[in-house]
């Protein structure tokens, strides 16, 4: 393999409201091609996710990445569920990577441990670089600009610096891929606190609020399906929620006529208990 004849294929999600992932995964990139070629795949919805996974060409790459937002100490688990549907990757070289609002709990080591059936070997991954954390949960909360509604501490993120760095963690990458003695990366964190344990696949079903529509609002114009990452809601004509699901309210955020209700007031008090009771163990 030749330095100049890396193949590098990044697949990652990202939210269409922040977007944190995919300007950190562009960065990745750029610092890859500097020294072979590198493709960007977008993960988006579930099933067609699938699909795609099950058509990749993996033999054309040399070195596969994956990317993803921490959701509730974990990959979103839509996204946990498509690494299941990977090919065998023996004899291939992979990196991992996350975007969090400052916490990522386990999710590298949970994507690695679904990987590894895949014989993938993981030869670096990075969950520091913080993204705009706008989750419902932080209503209440205000910045330094005196805006409410997402975590004060990662507004602004990820910025110039984190930026630079991932381009920079894409240009060791590739010497990283050439080096025949290259080991793997086993050091991922591996622990859950109280909270990721609460927020397991079911755990999230039952903890986060269900979802109300206000069917006088509804104009019936499909965006809440349209961009679901799990395909969970079906028009009928209305939208119905029909499955299980990441929880990432995004349907709800996005609604054009705000026809989507949850009721948020009881996961507020409680993150807001957990953030006091951490400020206070600070002094
Ligand atoms: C549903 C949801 C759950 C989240 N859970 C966590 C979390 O457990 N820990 C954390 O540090 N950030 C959490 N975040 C913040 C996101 O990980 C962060 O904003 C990320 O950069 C989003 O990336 P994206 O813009 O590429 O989607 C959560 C965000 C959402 C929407
Ligand atoms: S996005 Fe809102 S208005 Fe559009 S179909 Fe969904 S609930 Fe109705
Ligand atoms: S919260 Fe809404 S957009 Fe997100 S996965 Fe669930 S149904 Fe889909």
């Amino acid at each position: 393999m030749k330095e100049s004849s890396i193949n590098c294929v990044i697949f990652y999600f990202s939210q269409i409201v922040t977007g944190n992932t995919k300007r950190i995964t562009e960065q990745i990139a750029e610092g890859l091609w500097s020294g072979g070629h590198c493709e960007l795949i977008r993960l988006t919805k579930y099933q067609n996710d699938i699909k795609l996974i099950q058509g990749f060409p993996f033999e054309e790459y040399d070195l596969i990445g994956i990317g993803v937002p921490v959701y509730y100490f974990h990959p979103p688990y839509h996204i946990l569920f498509e690494l299941e549907h990977f090919p065998s990757l023996n004899g291939k070289k992979g990196f991992l990577f996350c975007t969090s609002g400052g916490n990522p709990g386990s999710t590298l080591y949970q994507m690695k441990k679904v990987l590894d059936k895949t014989g993938l070997k993981i030869i670096d991954g990075n969950d520091k670089w913080i993204g705009w954390d706008v989750h419902q949960l932080y209503a209440r909360q205000k910045n330094s600009n005196g805006l409410y509604g997402w975590l004060p501490s990662s507004y602004g993120h990820p910025n110039e610096h984190e930026l630079n760095q991932a381009k920079e963690f894409g240009r060791i990458l590739i010497k990283k891929t050439l080096d025949p003695k290259i080991s793997e990366k086993i050091d991922f964190w591996p622990h859950e606190n109280a909270s990721a344990k609460m927020w397991s696949w079911k755990g999230i079903q039952e903890w986060f609020p269900p979802f109300h529509l206000i069917k006088e609002k509804c104009t019936l114009c499909g965006l809440c399906a349209q961009i679901c990452p799990w395909d969970a809601i079906i028009l009928n004509p209305y939208p119905h929620w029909i499955k299980n699901c990441d929880r990432c309210y995004i349907c709800h955020l996005k609604c054009p006529e705000n026809a989507i209700k949850c009721d948020f007031s009881k996961q507020i008090e409680y993150l807001e208990n957990l953030m006091k009771k951490s400020e206070k163990n600070k002094y």
